[in-house]
């Protein structure tokens, strides 16, 4: 990008932040090393700002990579020089939150985790919840349709959105803050920049629903032999009336060894020997009858699900030690630079066969190969990471990819459950999405993007 345009865009924004690539050469990118690559960062202060910069960059036939918390793992964010980011970070205020119509108002650049703490306030929560709560935003959730935890009770992003308002690539403003849930006034267009991954549009600001949440939750480390009886457990507690489940979390051993290692836990200080840990979490008035449930209820499965064994958290330390295992990832990153991972939904009862089928066919790919393992349980929702350092070549990820994704759509399941396809689940998208369903989303780009100005490459292309 030359100077003389760098100068322009400062003079079109002059309430913008604006750095160039040399000021953000020594940021830290978030999750992926690629999201820096752009000539130039944005931060508008307002919706009139990220619509200024969205004209600027039509005008001037640059194109504009939308960033929230940069906790993406599928490249939707991935930056190259040439592009501007339009970071919306400085859109992150809480506007409001209705406890009565149980609705919040919020900037997309609200975080989760300030969402979550606002609403607590009120006896109530997004009902969505994922370990990068700290950094990933509304924005970039509803962006990518984020899912995480508690999808199976509350449903993904797409789910929890009663309304949105977006910048479109011409400039002009997309209004649906509607905050009821019930509106049935034709094509629901809002859906469209739902899992769009900023392609049509960049999302500003979000009427998000929100439920109310149990006094305490407890929580319980079960080792089970294999995903079918951690399934029955899972059903038991679902089955419950006074007992809500709110986590089912579900890791392989062989992830569940390398989280211990890096984790440094002293062997026996958690029962971690199963073939199949259940971190499962249970919502109720205190955090003594949470427990008690939870340990009612697992003695009442115990024989018929086979649990091998289990702990309920008797301290919030525990429980910290219990979730951390499940959820620092980075971990897998650190013993791996950069190994190929994956996130597919298995329907059904399916898990233990794909599990087993994945295993086989990743040693026939490489003898070394025994993947990490684990994910959202309830859904069906495995994240999967190979044991070797990345990246790999393409046709070795491609050979990858074919073990992983086989019969998947036949099935019912997804090659991308939650992460989004950004630029690496692209090949992915093109052979297994349904083809009238690429041709139709190409129009709809076409339509509302006919410059290809927004996050090119990504998704549709
Ligand atoms: C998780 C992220 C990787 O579930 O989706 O930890
Ligand atoms: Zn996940």
């Amino acid at each position: 990008m030359s100077d003389g345009l760098l100068s322009s865009l400062r003079a079109a924004l002059p309430n913008a932040t604006v750095w160039d690539a040399a000021a953000l050469a020594p940021r830290d990118p978030g999750f992926d090393p690629r999201n820096f690559g752009a000539s130039a960062l944005v931060r508008p202060r307002d919706v009139e700002g990220a619509a200024a910069l969205v004209r600027f960059c039509t005008e001037h036939d640059v194109s504009l990579v939308a960033q929230g918390g940069r906790t993406g793992l599928a490249g939707g964010a991935a930056t190259s020089a040439g592009q501007v980011i339009c970071d919306l970070g400085r859109l992150n205020q809480i506007e409001e939150i209705d406890p009565f119509a149980r609705v919040a108002i919020v900037q997309a650049g609200v975080t989760l985790g300030a969402l979550q703490e606002a609403a607590a306030e009120h006896g109530l929560d997004p009902g969505i919840d994922l370990a990068a709560r700290g950094s990933a935003t509304i924005g970039g959730m509803v962006s990518t349709n984020a899912g995480g935890i508690m999808a199976f009770r509350n449903g993904t992003m797409r789910h929890r959105v009663l309304g949105l308002e977006a910048v479109l690539p011409d400039g002009r403003v997309f209004s649906d803050l509607t905050r009821v849930l019930k509106t049935s006034a034709g094509y629901d267009l809002k859906h469209l920049f739902i899992g769009a991954e900023g392609t049509l549009g960049i999302v500003t600001r979000v009427a998000v629903r929100l439920d109310p949440v149990a006094g305490a939750s407890a929580t319980a480390l079960v080792g089970v032999p294999d995903a079918a009886s951690a399934q029955r457990i899972v059903r038991h507690f679902l089955a419950s009336t006074s007992a809500r489940l709110t986590a089912a979390e579900i890791l392989w051993r062989n992830f569940a060894s390398l989280m211990q290692r890096a984790l440094k836990y002293a062997p026996g200080s958690l029962p971690l020997e199963a073939p199949c840990l259940l971190v499962l979490g249970l919502g109720a008035d205190n955090i003594e009858a949470a427990r008690h449930a939870l340990e009612d209820g697992l003695a009442a499965i115990w024989e018929e699900a086979g649990i091998i064994d289990g702990l309920v958290a008797s301290s919030e330390a525990q429980a910290a030690a219990m979730w951390r295992l499940r959820e620092e990832t980075e971990q897998i990153e650190r013993a791996h630079p950069m190994a190929p991972s994956f996130d597919v939904s298995v329907p059904g009862g399916g898990l233990d066969a794909y599990v087993a089928r994945i295993e086989a066919g990743l040693k026939q790919v490489d003898a070394s190969y025994a993947p990490y393992v684990y994910g959202h349980l309830a859904d069906g929702n495995l994240h999967i990471s190979i044991n070797c350092d990345g990246p790999v070549s393409h046709e070795r990820h491609e050979a990858i990819e074919d073990v992983l994704y086989e019969g998947l759509r036949e099935a019912g399941g997804s090659f991308s459950a939650e992460h989004g396809v950004g630029l690496d689940k692209r090949d992915a998208y093109e052979q297994h999405a349904d083809p009238v369903k690429q041709d139709l989303a190409k129009a709809i780009k076409q339509l509302v993007d006919p410059n290809n100005i927004l996050n090119p490459g990504k998704v549709v292309g």
